[in-house]
């Protein structure tokens, strides 16, 4: 069963699809993930090795779910979205990927991929994160390999550097590692982050649902390569990481929140100085950010954190969640809330389908 994402003030929505597995098929569930710490800028763009260390939240809502069935007959890799064969770019790059994994499992038989995501695609809600965590753990079970979490975190960055995260539930912390070629290859992957309870919840608000006009791959290049602000920013992160990891082990929203923020609006200021320019945030996005400062003007412990989109997602505590997305719905026409909790890591569906 795959419950898709939970409207506020909406039910949930759900719907099954139950399909045979075999030896070479194999079907896994995860979820995106929102950074805290943001993954922004690669030192080896083929590798998928950061700049910097990151930290996220996996959430429980918005999943992918993802069946590759090894089929010897095919004379090329298919990939489904949905009922869709998928656009050619993307074909490619699930390819490239299927490759990886064949160069690992010794095998050579091409595959179909039949994926379902559902959150608004390219959005800057972080599907391919959710997409690559799903397809490194499917494919590589159909391919016969068994990796561990590490390892299997490790994979996932290939497909998509903030993929890694989404293997994991709840919080996690992305190492960018050391060194290149191999060496920086095995020391940049992500590890869960165990935390005492609390009720965080992060009201994501979707102002716009349109695939992003410039991607996050092109974006993190131009700002690399041309924003004078991009070192200051990337020389906070560390410390960034070592404030809201303290503030976890304490459950001290209020910190995490405040460093989040800024850890985000930093990064957006990265792009703005880019040239040409890049500039995510909308006039809605705005409207969204003030709604957030108002509420915090009003004693709520609520946050603001951007990804590489122009919807904003808000971090507060669960019980004030409900307020704090009718509030944020009602800063624009047509702004919808999704409420997430923390969520489970990446796992196989047993007998599951896409
Ligand atoms: O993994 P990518 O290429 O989709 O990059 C994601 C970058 C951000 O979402 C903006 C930040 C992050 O850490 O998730």
């Amino acid at each position: 069963m795959l419950h898709t994402g939970r409207e506020s003030g909406a039910g949930h929505e759900s719907h099954s699809a139950a399909v045979e597995s075999g030896p070479d098929r194999a079907t896994a569930i995860a979820h995106p993930n929102i950074a805290l710490v943001k993954y922004w800028g690669k030192r080896d763009e083929s590798l998928m090795l950061p700049v910097t260390d990151s930290l996220s939240m996996t959430v429980d809502i918005f999943p992918t779910v993802t069946t590759v069935s090894i089929d010897p007959q095919l004379r090329a890799d298919t990939v489904i979205f949905g009922e869709e064969p998928a656009p050619e770019h993307i074909r490619a790059r699930v390819t490239r990927f299927l490759d990886l994994i064949r160069e690992l499992a010794g095998a050579s038989g091409h595959a179909v991929v039949h994926t379902r995501n559902s959150v608004p695609t390219g959005a800057g809600l972080a599907s391919s994160a959710s997409g690559f965590a799903a397809l490194a753990l499917a494919a590589a079970t159909a391919y016969g390999l068994r990796p561990d979490p590490t390892t299997l975190s490790r994979l996932a960055r290939r497909g998509s550097g903030s993929a890694c995260r989404s293997v994991h539930g709840g919080f996690a912390l992305w190492h960018a590692g050391a060194g290149w070629g191999s060496d920086g290859d095995h020391s940049s992957y992500a590890e869960q982050l165990y935390t005492p309870e609390f009720d965080p919840a992060m009201v994501i608000t979707v102002v716009d649902n349109r695939a992003k006009r410039i991607s996050s791959r092109d974006a993190m290049h131009r700002t690399l390569s041309t924003s004078p602000l991009y070192l200051a920013w990337a020389n906070t992160c560390a410390a960034d990481i070592a404030g809201i990891r303290a503030a976890l082990g304490c459950a001290d929203l209020d910190t995490i929140g405040r460093i989040a923020e800024h850890n985000a609006l930093g990064m957006h200021a990265t792009m703005l100085a880019a040239r040409p320019p890049i500039r995510y945030l909308s006039p809605k996005s705005v409207a969204v950010l003030d709604r957030i400062l108002h509420l915090r003007e009003q004693g709520l412990c609520v946050y603001a954190t951007v990804d590489a989109g122009p919807n904003v997602v808000a971090l507060c505590h669960d019980s004030d969640a409900v307020a704090v997305a009718a509030a944020l719905g009602a800063a624009g026409e047509h702004i919808r809330t999704f409420i997430a909790r923390p969520g489970p890591g990446a796992a196989l569906v047993a007998g599951g389908g896409a």
